[in-house]
């Protein structure tokens, strides 16, 4: 056992992306059906699964990501059927889920009392964050393995969400048993996080589905959603997402010794980089883009990142509400 551990995080045996093709499919869930863990992509972010039903494998998710055990899960299922054999899923959490199933959308709903899923995915709640994913290796995965597969971002504790298969190489290469490469992520962005309590939608994280989306297909107020919002899922702590450099919120001018993350076309000159979240202004190829900026101006060695404004609006919400976690202090945490 010992000796398999070691192996596994030396360099050496560090795991390297493989296309997402069915054998690597086959492969990847007999993996998990030993307990192992596999990064796959998502519509949102890449995952870093592990059998949802299995303590264990569980807890080897937590020990990879540094992750604090209060920590819950998100568990992704293949369908609505399934997603309901573990969680009480009715009235208006259930018409979320017929419209933004398979979707970016996690649904935080009550477990049922003989529910089979590993105690340490809901660490001690007695809900359960539940989300069905679109992307078609997530889909194709779920499949094979014939079972629900807990997975948060594949990322270390704190650090930035992947959205390619090689940022979960260079982080967390030497934890995994396979990484599947499904080519950059849709969204960008992580899920949408919703629960429901007395009659009132709570998004506990923002995402790709707009509050306007949610208040609409349910008919319920939603709340939570602004930038001071009270209300989060325990692993929204307040510094998250951080890059090493620190990070400059609304800049509209960039100091010499700065990185800029800009968006839309006006761009003020003067800065040691650019990076354009979407010269267009468009927020949703801002969203896909913001992570990985936020990467490749951290790995480039910059110590401060300034970032332009963006509008509090649609997709801008999720993003603002990233970059604010990101520029945290750490000891906010
Ligand atoms: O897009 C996504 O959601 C990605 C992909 C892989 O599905 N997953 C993801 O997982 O972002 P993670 O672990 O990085 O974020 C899950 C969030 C955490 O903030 C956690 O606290 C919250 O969901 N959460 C999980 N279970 C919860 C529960 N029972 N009640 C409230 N919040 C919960
Ligand atoms: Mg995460």
């Amino acid at each position: 056992m010992l000796i398999k551990a070691n192996s596994m995080t030396s360099p050496r045996n560090s795991a390297r992306p493989v296309p997402a093709d069915d054998a690597a499919i086959r492969a990847a869930a007999a993996h998990l059906a030993t307990g192992e863990l596999v990064a796959f992509p998502t519509e949102t972010v890449y995952g870093l699964g592990a059998d949802a039903t299995s303590d264990a494998a569980v807890a080897k998710i937590y020990a990879a990501k540094g992750r604090p055990s209060f920590n819950p899960l998100i568990v992704h299922c293949a369908d609505m059927e399934t997603a309901r054999r573990f969680a009480v899923i009715e009235g208006p959490a259930l018409d979320l889920a017929r419209a933004f199933w398979p979707g970016p959308f996690t649904l935080v709903a009550p477990r049922h009392a003989d529910c089979p899923l590993a105690p340490r995915v809901s660490a001690g709640l007695a809900t359960v964050a539940i989300r069905v994913p679109r992307h078609p290796v997530a889909q194709a995965l779920l499949a094979a393995f014939n079972g629900p597969i807990a997975a948060p971002s594949a990322n270390r504790s704190g650090r930035i969400s992947p959205t390619r298969a090689e940022h979960v190489a260079a982080e967390l290469g030497g934890k995994v048993a396979m990484i599947l490469d499904g080519g950059p992520c849709e969204k960008g962005l992580e899920s949408t996080i919703v629960g429901i309590h007395d009659g009132r939608v709570e998004l506990l994280r923002p995402g790709s589905i707009t509050p306007d989306a949610i208040a609409a297909a349910c008919g319920l107020p939603v709340v939570g959603s602004g930038p001071e919002a009270a209300i989060t899922a325990p692993g929204q702590l307040a510094s998250h997402y951080a890059p090493r450099a620190r990070l400059r919120l609304n800049a509209v001018r960039a100091a010499p010794h700065e990185a800029l993350l800009a968006f839309g076309p006006n761009v003020p000159e003067g800065a040691a980089a650019v990076l354009n979240l979407s010269p267009t202004g468009d927020l949703e190829e801002a969203a896909r883009n913001l992570f990985a900026m936020l990467r490749r101006l951290d790995d480039a060695g910059y110590d401060a990142i300034a970032a332009m404004p963006v509008p509090e609006e649609g997709a801008g919400i999720a993003i603002n509400d990233r970059l604010r976690r990101a520029a945290a202090p750490r000891d906010a945490a």
